[in-house]
This record gives C-alpha cells, structure tokens and sequence, in this order.
C-alpha cells in the first residue's frame, strides 16, 4: 500500500492529488510543477521561484553537484535546501540524463542515492537508462534489464524518509513499458517518472507519448503518482495531465529564453516575430515587445524566463480548475488545435477512450460539443455501453425532433447526437444535458447511428423508427436494416 499519494478528484484521466513528502515535511498538490534548477547556471533563484511564483518543489540535478567541488563540499557541509536557499521540497536526478548525452557517468545507483541522501535531498532518482526512441529491441530489453535491477539495489540502499524515483523505460515499446511499469509498481519505491520521452516532444511527436504514457499507465495503479520526465512546455500539460501525469518538471522556460523564445499555451514564439505580448503577467505588463527586445541580454533571458514560468503556473492552475469543474477534456480540444502533431496526440489518446471510461466521474457541469473530437468522448462511450443494456418498450419512435404522439408507437425517445437516442426522463442527467450545435457534424450523427444501431442490437424484438432532420443516406446506413427512417423536413 502505497502512503505518499492520495486522489482527491479525476477528470478523465487527470486528477487532482495530494503528494505527501515526508522528508520536506510538505504535502504538494498535484498537477504540479517543478521548475528545473541548474545549480551552474540559476535564470530565476530559488527563492523567487518560492516567493514570486508559488513553487512549493523544484528539481535539480545532484550528479552536477557531486561532480563540481565547490558545489558538493557545500552541499555536503550545509544541506541541499541551503545551498539552493529553497524552503520547499527539493526533487534531485541521478545523472541518468548526462549518461544519455554523454554516453558515460562517474557514480554508481549506490553512490549516487547515498549523495543524494547525505545533502538532503526530499526525493531521490537511481540511474535508470534513458533508452531513446526507436532503438533495437534487444536494446530496449537489454538496457531495461539494467534500469529493473538498479530500481532493485536502490530498494535495499537505506534512503530514509526520503521518496525515491522509479523510472519507466522501455523505448518506444508499448509492452516494454508496460512491463517495466508493473515491475516499478511492485517494488517500494515511490514516484514513478515515464522516462526517456524528451526526444519525442523535442521532435513534436505527441501521439508516441500519448502511446508510451498509456502502457506505463497500464502497468501502474491509480494510486502511483506519475511523473513526465523532461515535459515544460505549457502547450502539452493539459495533454498530459488527461493521461494521467500528476508531475512536470520544466527546464523549458531557462532553456527557450536563453534562445529568446517566448511560451504561450499555444506554442513557441521567438521574441523577434512578436509584435504584441499576448499575456498579462507582471513582465508583460511591463514591457512591449520592443521593450523586451531592448533589453540587454541578461535581463532579456531573465524577463523572459520569468514570463515563461508565469504562463507554466499559469496553465498548471487552469487545468487544475478544468478538473475540478470537469472539463478538462474542453480545455484539451481548445490545446489541440494548437499544433497539428497535438490534434494526433489528443486523438491517439481517445483511442484510450474505454480506459478513462472506467475512471471519469457519472457526473460533471455540462459537456460541451465543441469539435468532432468530442464523439469520441468517455462519456460518449460510456452512453453507447449503455444503451447495449436498455430494453424498449415494443415499438419505439426515435427523434431528433419533438415526440410524437402517434398511437403507432409505445414511446418517443429523443435523440441527441453524438449520444444518440435515450428516453426522455433522461434529459436532465448527465451527459444528455450536453449542450451541441444546432448545426450537428457528420461525425457527431456518426456516433448518434452507432448509438441506435447499439439500442437495436439489444432489442431484437423491438420496432424502431428514426424521424431525422435531413441526415445524408451514406450516414443512415450505418443504421441496422430494421430501423425504419423518416424525414422530417422532406414534408415541410
Ligand atoms: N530527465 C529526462 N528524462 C529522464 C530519464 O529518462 N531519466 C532520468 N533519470 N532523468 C530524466
Ligand atoms: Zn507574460
């Protein structure tokens, strides 16, 4: 039984959740997170990070510290949280990062956990093998093997009350993950970061995180706090956080102003394309685009870092609000319009509609069809299901229009696409309460026709008649033969 993590809410697969961190003596809320500090190389301090921006955890790296002298002596000496001068809980990695750039690190798992122990660290990693993307097989396997029994040894290292990572890996190999996902759930360690996927968002590739995020979904339970390795751009919190990642961490926001490159949920800008500043923090209320432009560099860097974080915390308490308004479905349809590669990545992740089924709430505020994405939905799903288990009474009039007292039928059903039909006392529940254009897409009456060929298919003794609005043959003909059609408009 895992101790350190509770769900206090759950909107398809996101949730809000409380992290309980022993060593720091702080519990932090979830989605959160956690800015990246380079102890070499501060754009924002710490402090700041606490003071100005709320940041209860931050992460950085304790094999740069180990590896500088006069940074592992002072850390040795006063403790990590003095070093960095943070009063919140601090996250270190292994190294594991530089092994996969440089190909080499100088400690071991054992070395490395006793460091990080010994400075202070609230959470620990071991040097797991970030194996990238589409490597060989064997490799995948072979370097996992390494990843599984390094988790292993850091299971015996005696780490105290500090948290310790479990890295994912597996490569771009669903049952790879998915197994290595079992294997970390079954030891005692605590937080459970899907590793590797940098070079996947660096090259856009949503719809192949979306696809390693669900197998090591598959492998872990509910209770198992996730974390996305390397994920700081704003445009894909949402994104992850519906698959289930409860943790960020963003070196994005140093990293994209360093280049000059300005964040928005919507994508990268570069400050030199930007005739307006389409935010309201503090730095932008402040400057103009020229004005940013004319700063000297280091200010620059710094401005911008501070604008990129504000609209990382920024989207990390929208999306929170969205689950706890249960809509953070539309707030992921509104994100997926911003790149082409993030409509495949929300769209490989309904392909997981059935698994966010199981979780999403009976109830929420109103659902919102707002693109052809949203027929897809859970809840859509969850309808369909239900319709399969519905009898009808005899002869059935299903419509998309007003009811029909014609005494050839025993009742009226209406139907809402991309519900499809259901019985009138059921209007005003969830989901049916859904508010959908007057103009209905092909896709949504799509799903409506699967819906009553679902109702059919239960009821093979009923009688059912569809009164439409004009709908195209090529989308009636999903209907099963029995279904009689009429349309209403032919006669007005
Ligand atoms: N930072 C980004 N990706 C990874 C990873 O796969 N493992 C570790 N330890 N750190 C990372
Ligand atoms: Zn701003």
């Amino acid at each position: 039984m895992r101790d350190c993590f509770e769900l206090r809410e759950v909107d398809a697969g996101g949730r809000i959740g409380e992290l309980r961190i022993p060593r720091a003596g702080v519990t932090v809320e979830t989605p959160a997170l956690l800015p990246v500090i380079n102890p070499n190389l501060v754009t924002i301090t710490p402090r700041r990070l606490a003071e100005e921006f709320g940041a209860e955890i931050l992460i950085t790296n304790s094999y740069i510290i180990h590896s500088t002298e006069g940074l592992r002596e002072r850390a040795l000496a006063d403790g990590l949280h003095e070093l960095l001068d943070f009063p919140g809980a601090i996250v270190t990695d292994s190294g594991s990062f530089q092994l996969s750039e440089y190909g080499e690190i100088t400690v071991t798992t054992e070395e490395i956990l006793e460091f990080q122990h010994d400075i202070g660290s609230d959470v620990a990693t071991p040097v797991d093998i970030p194996t990238p993307p589409d490597v060989s097989r064997e490799r995948a396997m072979e370097e996992l093997e390494t990843t599984k029994e390094r988790l292993e040894l850091a299971e015996t290292v005696d780490t105290g009350d500090m948290l310790v990572n479990a890295p994912v890996q597996g490569s771009t190999y669903p049952d790879l993950r998915e197994e290595a996902a079992r294997h970390t759930d079954g030891t005692d360690l605590d937080v459970f970061p899907v590793g590797a996927v940098v070079p996947l968002m660096n090259e856009y590739r949503y719809a192949d995180v979306v696809e390693v995020v669900a197998a090591a979904k598959r492998g872990l339970g509910a209770d198992a706090p996730v974390h996305l390795f390397g994920a700081g751009h704003p445009m894909m919190f949402a994104l992850a956080v519906a698959m289930g990642c409860d943790l960020f961490d963003s070196a994005a926001y140093a990293l994209y102003a360093r280049d000059d490159r300005y964040l928005t949920v919507r994508g990268t800008r570069h400050l030199e394309e930007l005739d307006y500043l389409p935010c309201s923090c503090p730095v932008c209320t402040d400057h103009t685009a020229d004005g940013l432009r004319e700063l000297p560099d280091e200010h620059r860097e710094e401005a911008l870092a501070a604008h990129n974080l504000h609209v990382s915390f920024e989207e990390i308490s929208r999306i929170k609000g969205a689950i706890r308004e249960g809509n953070l479905l539309e707030l992921l349809e509104a994100r997926a319009r911003s790149h082409p590669t993030m409509l495949d990545g929300y769209r490989t992740l309904l392909d997981h509609t059935e698994v966010f089924e199981r979780s999403d709430p009976v109830s929420k505020g109103t659902f919102f069809y707002v693109s052809q994405e949203s027929a897809r939905r859970p809840e859509v799903y969850r309808h369909h299901a239900r319709l399969e288990r519905l009898s009808v009474p005899g002869r059935l009039f299903l419509t998309e229009g007003e009811p029909s007292d014609a005494d050839a039928y025993d009742a009226s059903w209406r139907v809402l696409p991309p519900f499809g039909p259901f019985p009138r006392a059921l209007s005003r529940t969830y989901p049916l309460t859904a508010e959908v254009p007057e103009r209905t897409d092909r896709r949504a009456r799509e799903a409506a026709v699967e819906g009553i060929a679902g109702l059919v298919e239960g009821n093979p003794d009923g009688e059912f008649t569809f009164g439409h609005r004009g709908w195209s043959a090529d989308v009636l003909a999903g209907l099963p033969e029995s279904v009689e059609t009429v349309d209403l408009t032919a006669d007005r």
